[in-house]
């Protein structure tokens, strides 16, 4: 399952010799090629290392490794001191006083917006339909289920491997309150405000040029809001117009009331 429109070159790959059985089957499960250094590298790979799954680009002027990781660094800082108030997301969830909406996130990505709801106390199941982005996410999952001080936050956080719009057709179900979508901007410039990680993610994933799809089917499952995350002068998605928009340090919440 994946949706690379712009086919870059990727290959799984490991640091230690220990990793070599588990890099091979990685790579089968995953239907992609096992790094050969004897032949070219190719320009992304997907290395096992010891203690966790990275996204690495290769060449001249290569981004840094890509983990994501819910245990330390800005994450760690951002769920200790961040509050249902402060978080434009949250707001825009319609997070408040003992509200804790049940959230479908249908583009998990790195799991950051979704790991913040979990974390003030939403119920939150992820959807990607890249497999490598899905990879590295549930990696990351499972990192954290380890952590004690995370086990609350992380038994509220599930990750489906699957394109959203086939799962959004065919829901079976208790519906989702809440239903967020934050799809790639499809612009291509490699502006500064572009971080890094997306930069590479959007390698992987291309611009989402599919997403004004996401807006209506969304509506069409959510019980109470559609929550669609853009960057902050860009246009709202095609559909209806949002009911009203928050604003957030980066980028806006346009939200739709269903
Ligand atoms: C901008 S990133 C989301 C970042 C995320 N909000 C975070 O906090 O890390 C968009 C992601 O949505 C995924 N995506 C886009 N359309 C999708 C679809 N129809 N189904 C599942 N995933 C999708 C892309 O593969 C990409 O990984």
């Amino acid at each position: 399952m994946t949706n690379r429109t712009q086919e870059t070159p990727i290959a799984v790959s490991h640091t230690d010799p220990d990793l070599a059985d588990e890099a091979r089957g990685l790579a089968a499960q995953m239907g992609l090629p096992l790094d050969n250094p004897a032949a070219n590298t190719p320009t992304l790979l997907l290395t096992l290392t010891p203690d966790r799954l990275e996204l690495r680009q290769t060449g001249k002027g290569a981004e840094g490794p890509l983990f994501v990781d819910f245990i330390g660094g800005a994450i760690e800082y951002r769920r200790k001191q961040t509050t249902s108030r402060k978080e434009a997301i949250a707001r825009a969830v319609g997070l408040k006083g003992g509200a804790r909406p049940v959230v479908l996130d249908i583009t998990a990505g790195l799991g950051r917006d979704s790991f913040i709801l979990a974390s003030l106390g939403c119920t939150v199941q992820m959807v990607e339909r890249s497999s490598v982005v899905a990879a590295l996410l549930a990696d990351a999952l499972e990192r954290a289920k380890e952590e004690p001080g995370l086990a609350e936050i992380m038994s509220r956080l599930s990750l489906i491997v699957g394109d959203s719009l086939n799962i959004l057709s065919d829901w079976q179900g208790e519906h989702p309150e809440v239903i967020c979508i934050d799809p790639m901007y499809p612009h291509r410039s490699k502006s500064a405000l572009v971080k890094k990680e997306m930069r590479l993610i959007r390698l992987l994933v291309g611009g989402d040029e599919d997403s004004d799809q996401l807006l209506a089917a969304a509506l069409a499952i959510a019980t109470r809001r559609v929550v669609v995350k853009r960057p902050r002068l860009a246009p709202s998605l095609l559909g209806p117009e949002p009911n009203f928009t928050i604003s957030g340090k980066n980028s806006r919440f346009d939200v739709y009331l269903v």
